[in-house]
């Protein structure tokens, strides 16, 4: 939720400012801005509401002279999306100009002790509180941009990551975090601040994560890192993984195709990376996941968000929970109960409040997460990690089947160390898991069918996804991603809940997109979707091949292959991602970058 760009070199900083928020606005893009100090020591802000090409527009004409200099794409949280709440945002001088993101929660008591000493403001945002409170340290005494930094944020309450430039010190950048991510890319001479690695793998691929209370210091001869008291820290550098390419489009029309057809690879690679195929030891990081600790365990609770929460549900094993609920619930936990946290950004605010909640009570935490030294990733005890690769389009798919992947994966080594499934049961079922990224790839083959049927249901106004056991999570995650990226209005059912309310919506040519597909609950679903044909509703049936009976009761029917039911989640996923991408294209949204979202949520 929101970007940051730094830099600190040789180069001109605004290109690399404005391609590093190019490659950060999937994670707000309601308004965006630079700063860059020019060489004869003034700081020249440019900002603007809208998208990147706005600001970039405004600046056609105009270069900002300078090697260092910060950035911001926003996603709005006090105040609404205007050029003037736009970052960065400077202090009464212009002399301290900095970018935040997170949120201060105690904003508004310091800007009124701020005003009170003739402060006045010119945003509504809690950032331009932040400029003025270093402000008001350097008036308090402070003798450096870090000493006034770290003073003004021991006075803050709640998340931030920031980066600051001051006129008075040409040659640095101060970057602090608490609570929202926050990396230094180490170059030759140069180093950048950013939110998210993706931004500067064209760079480096050195990498310093800051944890939470950590400041640094960046010069173009190096840097320091330390906490808030001012004591020096270690620091340590990682290497990225992922390669530039992967977080292009390459060649696609946007992100989200791209990584709809990216599952089968994501999933082979996901697979093989969490199982050893040896050994069929699961490949756990952080500390080992042992055998004692598995068969102690009474029960499992998954904590997850959005997309993450569906692919938690397929897991019905076990109790799913609202990461934003179960935080303040405080539930009993215990070293028996272990909690599972599923996050691709490895960032969620709740699921991270979540996890800490059940650290503190001494329960065992296992992550499911996709980017490596995120924050969750960092703070659970055993991390199993996907290997989708970036995902950049707001609405999540290849980390979705990844995730669920991950936690059949999971469950048959539970099930194996617990002594619930036989051998010749582990085995073939972990053969059918195995073969499920070649099924998908059939599906995703032919994409024909599937693009006629939104040409014909993407003007209704509103829909429903009904789905029974398995295919429940597949019900409200192929509404999710309908609404999110078409704003149609969709609703997810159990399908045996219709009839106890949803189904007086029901009228001709309202769209049900029943999932259908062969398993237990297949009649049931069959009698639901009679109920809605009675009522002259428009049925489209996710249905398996060669299902002939469907396609008398049905109005449209998209078929994929058959797999075990526990396994049709994962294949099931395809055509309602793909249903709802055609929905979007046909509707004209802007597909990467839908309306209010954002794809890391930092704030609560
Ligand atoms: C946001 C994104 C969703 C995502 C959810 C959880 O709402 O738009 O696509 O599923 O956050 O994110 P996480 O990174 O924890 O999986």
């Amino acid at each position: 939720m929101c970007g940051i760009v730094g830099y600190i070199g040789a180069r001109e900083a605004q290109d690399i400012l404005i391609d590093g928020l190019k490659r950060l606005e999937y994670r707000g893009y309601d308004s965006c801005g630079i700063a860059v100090l020019s060489p004869d020591g003034q700081i020249i802000v440019s900002k603007k509401e809208g998208r990147i090409s706005n600001l970039e527009a405004e600046l056609r004409d105009e270069h900002l002279p300078g090697t260092i200099g910060i950035g911001h794409t926003r996603w709005a949280t006090h105040g609404k999306p205007s050029d003037e709440n736009a970052h960065p945002h400077g202090d009464s001088s212009g002399a301290t100009v900095l970018i935040q993101n997170g949120t201060v929660e105690n904003y508004n008591e310091l800007k009124e002790a701020l005003r009170l000493k003739g402060h006045s403001f010119l945003s509504e945002t809690d950032t331009e509180v932040l400029a003025h409170l270093v402000e008001d340290e350097f008036d308090n005494g402070a003798a450096t941009l870090i000493e006034a930094t770290r003073a003004a944020l021991k006075r803050v309450r709640g998340a931030y990551a920031l980066c600051i430039l001051h006129e008075k010190e040409p040659d640095r950048l101060v970057a602090a975090r608490s609570g929202a991510p926050l990396l230094l890319g180490v170059g030759d001479g140069e180093y950048f601040v950013s939110s998210d690695a993706a931004s500067i793998i064209p760079y480096t691929r050195r990498v310093l994560y800051l944890n939470d209370e950590e400041l640094l210091e960046i010069t173009r001869d190096g840097f320091t890192k330390t906490n808030l008291d001012g004591a020096p820290l270690e620091s340590t550098i990682s290497e990225v993984t992922w390669s530039a390419e992967e977080a292009e489009k390459g060649g696609y029309e946007t992100f989200m195709l791209k990584e709809i057809f990216e599952q089968p690879a994501a999933l082979r690679r996901t697979l093989s990376s969490v199982i050893d195929p040896k050994t069929g030891e699961l490949c756990v990081e952080g500390k080992p996941l042992t055998a004692e600790l598995l068969r102690s365990l009474t029960d499992i609770s998954i904590v997850s968000c959005g997309t993450a929460l569906h692919a938690g549900m397929v897991g019905t094993y076990v109790h799913t929970d609202w990461a934003s609920e179960f935080r303040y619930r405080r539930p009993k936990l215990n070293p028996r109960r272990m909690v599972l946290a599923i996050s691709q950004s490895g960032e969620t605010y709740d699921t991270l409040g979540s996890i800490r909640v059940a650290k503190e009570a001494g329960a065992p935490v296992l992550g499911i997460i996709n980017v490596r030294e995120s924050t969750i990733a960092r703070e659970s005890d055993h991390v199993l990690y996907t290997q989708a690769g970036p995902e950049i389009g707001v609405a999540s798919t290849k980390a979705y089947t990844s995730q669920i992947a991950v936690m059949y994966a999971f469950t048959l080594y539970l099930a194996r160390v617990r002594g619930e499934i036989s051998d010749d049961d582990y085995e073939a079922f972990m053969r059918e898991l195995l073969a499920v990224p070649d099924v998908i790839e059939r599906v995703l083959a032919d994409v024909e069918p599937i693009k006629q049927v939104a040409e014909r249901v993407y003007d209704a106004r509103s829909s429903f996804y009904l789905g029974r056991g398995f295919n429940f999570p597949s019900a409200l995650e192929g509404a999710l991603k309908n609404k999110e990226i078409s704003y149609m209005h969709c609703e997810g059912y159990a399908a045996g809940e219709m009839k106890h309310g949803p189904i007086a919506l029901i009228q001709a040519r309202f769209p049900v997109f029943a999932i259908c597909t062969k398993g237990s609950t297949y009649e049931k679903m069959v009698t639901n979707i009679e109920q809605v044909g009675a009522r002259n509703g428009y049925i489209v049936a996710i249905a398996t091949e060669g299902d002939d009976h469907i396609k008398t009761i049905s109005d449209e029917v998209i078929t994929v292959p058959e797999v075990r039911e526990e396994l049709s989640p994962l294949v099931n996923a395809i055509p309602l991602q793909l249903l709802a991408y055609y929905i979007a294209r046909i509707r004209g949204c802007d597909i990467d970058k839908p309306r209010n979202l954002a794809k890391s949520v930092t704030v609560e």
